[in-house]
């Protein structure tokens, strides 16, 4: 398939039925994360146990479908993962769509990969990485997260 015909079928897809979607009660990582170009905000929830092992990841708030999009293929992804692995996933991620060139250690991203049309409508890849700068202040212990 052509990448922009699945990158496109993607996001419609996860836009409109996110998977992870709703509050984590017994979560033990958490942030918020905010778009200053739109507004839009979302939540984070994690569960990680004591071997440093993400179980769970779910998000909640409103957004455009490339945030709801990002957000419901990273929760998808980091479960199982440690908090190491999540770490170096976002960093992996942060250059694949702003090709920053930074991460030091490559991770494959599987799936996400797909998220990288994204880089063809520049002024959308904050709403891409939104949910992923919301996940590295969850895990750095930081509420608040912003794109800026
Ligand atoms: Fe707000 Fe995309 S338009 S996150």
């Amino acid at each position: 398939m052509d990448p922009r015909a699945l990158y496109q079928e993607v996001i419609v897809e996860h836009g409109r039925r996110p998977r992870n979607f709703g509050p984590l009660p017994d979560a033990n990582y958490r942030a918020r994360g905010h778009n200053p170009l739109c507004g839009d905000r979302m939540t984070l929830y994690l569960k990680v146990d004591d071997q440093g092992i993400v179980e769970d990841a779910r998000f909640e708030g409103e957004g455009c479908a490339i945030s709801m999009a990002s957000a419901s293929l990273m929760t998808e992804a980091v479960k199982g993962k440690t908090v190491e692995e999540a770490e170096l996933m976002f960093e992996n991620f942060h250059d694949l769509v702003m090709d920053t060139h930074e991460a030091k250690r490559p991770i494959d991203l599987g799936k996400i990969k797909i998220l990288a049309g994204v880089k063809d409508y520049p002024s959308r890849v904050k709403c891409a990485t939104l949910a992923w700068h919301t996940l590295h202040n969850a895990l750095e212990g930081k509420e608040e997260a912003s794109t800026e």
